[in-house]
């Protein structure tokens, strides 16, 4: 387990633009009912997703970050080559190497920046808050993007109704910068347990079983997951990787304005609301109109809840988020 905590002397670090994107071409349950063996009603009653947004075979993750990332930058009024660093969290780069965050410098002409991708699954993008933080307040750099982009459509098996109704494609992104008085982050908690990693994942493709006839065959290229298990952990890794961050932060549930989960499951959702004992109306949700977006999932809901004004200057904003790994963080920040 590990967190930064801000120094009282220091500026904070916080996010001073947003932006998202969602492929126009959206799926509903009643059209999964025609590719897999399944009903609207058990998708919504067992996850709370109605549709979800499904990219073209010429979107790539990149296009879909640049998108996000342009509309992050204007909200910013930061010119791309004023970016010193662009991160990338994505489990599904579009290609091994070069990073994605490479492609995603060249569409939008951050000619200045630095570019990574990060894995860390659906907890991605917090992990990126992280790097991203330390990369400011080490002086390294003034202004970094922070993308989280995903085509989950390409990597999920679209034979296995355990795991294609669950995910989307999209991406959000910040611009992350230092900030005035009591904004910015506050406190923040970290974690990840390698020994559970078969419970979800994708097993092909990487270096311990690469391409083949047979990997294809044995459609080890898609995502394998236990769900009953992976619900288990991540109700309770989020719960109390919340309560870590906020206890760092001094902060008890009650001052917390707005917590924006990971978006997998509702269940999972209302379960972490009981367990904290934080009402369900402070949780932001879009997990019934995009589902699963993975290291996408926090900052697409961000995007959505800053430009329809729910979230609003001087509120306590608790991010969440749990993934593959596993992998897990928290994160308190003041808007
Ligand atoms: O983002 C990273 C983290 N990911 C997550 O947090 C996902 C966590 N897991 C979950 O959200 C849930 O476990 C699932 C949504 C994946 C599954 O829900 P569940 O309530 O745990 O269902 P289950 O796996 O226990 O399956 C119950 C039944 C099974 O049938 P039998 O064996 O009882 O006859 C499944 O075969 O539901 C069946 N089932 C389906 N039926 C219709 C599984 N998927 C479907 C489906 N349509 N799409």
């Amino acid at each position: 387990m590990t967190s930064i905590e801000q120094s009282a002397s220091t500026k904070r670090v916080g996010i001073t633009g947003t932006g998202s994107c969602l492929p126009d071409r959206v799926m509903t349950n009643r059209e999964l009912e025609s590719i897999v063996e399944t009903t609207d009603e058990w998708i919504q009653t067992r996850t709370g997703i109605r549709e979800r947004h499904i990219a073209g075979p010429d979107e790539s993750t990149s296009d879909m970050a640049a998108q996000a990332a342009f509309r992050a930058l204007e909200s910013a009024r930061v010119d791309p080559e004023h970016v010193d660093a662009i991160l990338v969290a994505t489990c599904t780069p579009d290609t091994i190497f070069p990073n994605t965050a490479c492609a995603v410098q060249e569409k939008i002409g951050a000619k200045s920046a630095f570019c990574m991708d990060l894995s860390a699954a659906c907890s991605g993008f917090l992990y990126g808050m992280e790097v991203g933080r330390g990369l400011i307040a080490s002086g390294q750099c003034r202004t970094v993007l922070l993308i989280g982009a995903e085509k989950m459509s390409t990597v999920v098996d679209w034979q296995d109704r355990t795991t294609c109704v669950l995910f989307g494609d999209g991406a959000g992104a910040v611009v992350l910068q230092t900030v005035e008085g009591e904004r910015g982050v506050i406190a923040s908690s970290l974690g990840a347990d390698g020994s559970l990693g078969n419970l979800l994942g994708i097993p092909g493709g990487g270096s311990r079983r690469p391409a083949t006839a047979e990997s294809v065959a044995e459609r080890l290229h898609f995502i394998r997951m236990e769900g009953n298990q992976v619900f288990r952990h991540a109700v309770v890794c989020m719960t109390e990787a919340g309560r870590k961050a906020l206890e760092q932060a001094h902060m008890a549930p009650t001052d917390v304005d707005w917590v924006i989960p990971h978006q997998a499951n509702m269940r999972i959702v209302r379960a972490i609301a009981n367990r904290a004992a934080m009402p369900f109306e402070k949780f932001i949700t879009n997990l019934e109109r995009v589902g699963n977006l993975s290291a996408a999932s926090i900052p697409v809901a961000l995007d959505e809840a800053v430009r329809d004004g729910r979230i609003a200057s001087g509120q306590t904003v608790l991010l969440v988020a749990f993934g593959g790994g596993f992998t897990w963080g928290a994160l308190v920040l003041k808007w």
